[in-house]
């Protein structure tokens, strides 16, 4: 009795509702939102994109994230373990594993991205982001496929994670997160700044903001569906190893729902960063993956050629402003695994973290090399290793994740403990308990099917 009542003294826990909810919007607040969301309305049709992306925030989004809070504050544990303790001796244990291994795989491809981000810094501070706008083109061809240094940005951002993650849930990732959250909000403001005071930037506000309703299509839906999974972290562990820290009084409901508006808004700041300048340039935004890594650092250097050092300012500050959003987001993917070590094998936080740490960084070679330096050998199927991590976590993982999660939690667990988890044991009303309910059992299971089917080109 007495080893247990201490387990659960020594269990680690965030200190205050605002280290909640900078971490978790930090797990949420990523690349998602200021790579993959941007040129997703780029491609979709702009505001109308938006709003239907922030309708399956609100309306799948949200019910999904609270449903692994619940598992997570229950569990009180690492992601496997937490629903094992719902699930007993039943094989619906089985999508904890999965959870962590999806945290796991996706660590090492998002840290090469985070890398890149990081080389960018680099390159941005020493005045290397300026040229023709196939300068651009060529310079991420070439380093992207660099057999040295994406390796090495990868190795340091994977080392910089771990350095935070050993110091612990509060002294590492609640600290961390209240420095960088904030930086990053500022420097989000003053990019999006500069971007609307450029001449045209009307055009680009315009896209965002004024919707053309005959642009919607079943494609449209979907992949607002697929990013608002994504940009949340939801269906990878994140958020339920997250959840096993909040305390009994978090309010579940209500922090989900300032996640996803956080989320939402970084997300739409992103947007109002890169369209003004773009339209204002007359490049067009829709160019896909490469839009951050190529597109963008030429817009900004075209956008401000009359005032070059305010160019080079916020090329700087927009790839600091990217390194920050990655690195909280891998802070989180890192976290689900190395809890997982730390509980299941029974080791010291530390030592956890550095198996991780070094497993990563492993995958993260491999998964870097498969873009040019042994392209050749690492390539299965047509896809690039790298491609093939992208692919496997987010477009069947996460969907199976997300899928089990909702069906089990609407369906297997019992209402009573999903009720106490939902209002903290009575002491919230937890008016929306019901619509959450129904939510979880028909609308978000259904709607995951679809995109999963669509991604497969099923349907
Ligand atoms: N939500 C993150 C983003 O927007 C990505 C992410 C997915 C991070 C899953 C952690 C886990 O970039």
């Amino acid at each position: 009795m007495k080893n247990v009542e201490t387990t659960k003294l020594e269990r680690a826990n965030f200190s205050s509702k605002l280290g909640v909810i900078l971490a978790t919007a930090g797990s949420a607040v990523g690349l998602g939102n200021v790579w993959r969301f941007p040129y997703m309305a780029g491609e979709n049709g702009g505001a109308i994109f938006i709003l239907i992306y922030i309708l399956c925030v609100l309306l799948l989004g949200i019910p999904c994230m609270i449903s692994e809070f619940i598992i997570g504050r229950h569990g009180q544990a690492n992601t496997a373990r937490a629903y094992k303790k719902l699930a007993g001796r039943t094989p619906w244990s089985v999508i904890g594993y999965m959870g962590v291994l999806t945290g796991f795989l996706i660590t090492g491809y998002y840290a090469v991205v985070a890398g890149w981000c990081l080389q960018y810094v680099w390159a941005s501070l020493i005045g290397q982001m300026h040229g023709a706008p196939t300068y651009f083109q060529t310079y991420f061809a070439e380093f992207s496929a660099d057999p040295v240094k994406p390796i090495f940005w990868t190795v340091i951002i994977l080392g910089g994670t771990y350095l935070i993650i050993k110091s612990g849930v509060r002294d590492g990732i609640e600290r961390a997160s209240k420095l960088m959250m904030p930086t990053l909000f500022l420097l989000l403001l003053v990019i999006v700044g500069a971007s609307c005071l450029l001449p045209d930037a009307g055009k680009g506000i315009e896209f965002l903001f004024k919707p053309d309703f005959t642009a919607i299509n079943s494609d449209v839906f979907l992949a607002a569906l697929g990013q608002a999974f994504y940009s949340l972290s939801i269906a990878m562990g994140c958020i339920c190893t997250y959840a096993s820290y909040f305390s009994r009084q978090t309010d579940l409901t209500k922090s989900a729902v300032q996640i996803g508006v956080i989320d939402s808004f970084v997300a739409i700041l992103a947007g109002l960063m890169i369209f003004p300048a773009a339209f204002s340039v007359g490049v067009s935004p829709d160019s896909g993956p490469s839009l951050i890594f190529i597109t963008l650092p030429n817009v900004f250097h075209q956008a401000f050629a009359s005032m070059p050092v305010v160019g080079y300012i916020i090329a700087l500050l927009f790839f600091v402003l990217l390194s920050l959003a990655a690195l909280t987001s891998l802070m989180s993917l890192h976290e689900v695994s190395t809890a997982f070590f730390h509980e299941e094998l029974h080791i010291t936080r530390k030592r956890a973290a550095v198996i991780v740490t070094v497993s990563t960084c492993i995958i993260g070679i491999f998964c870097s090399l498969s873009l040019g330096a042994v392209g050749q050998t690492l390539e299965f199927f047509g896809r690039s290793l790298f491609d093939w991590f992208d692919f496997v976590t987010g477009q069947i993982f996460l969907p199976i994740v997300g899928f089990l999660t909702c069906i089990f939690i609407g369906w297997f667990v019992p209402h009573k403990v999903v009720h106490d988890e939902f209002t903290n044991w009575g002491t919230l009303r937890g008016r929306y308990f019901h619509l959450f309910l129904f939510q979880v059992k028909y609308v978000c299971p259904i709607c995951i099917l679809f995109i999963f089917l669509h991604q497969l080109g099923l349907i």
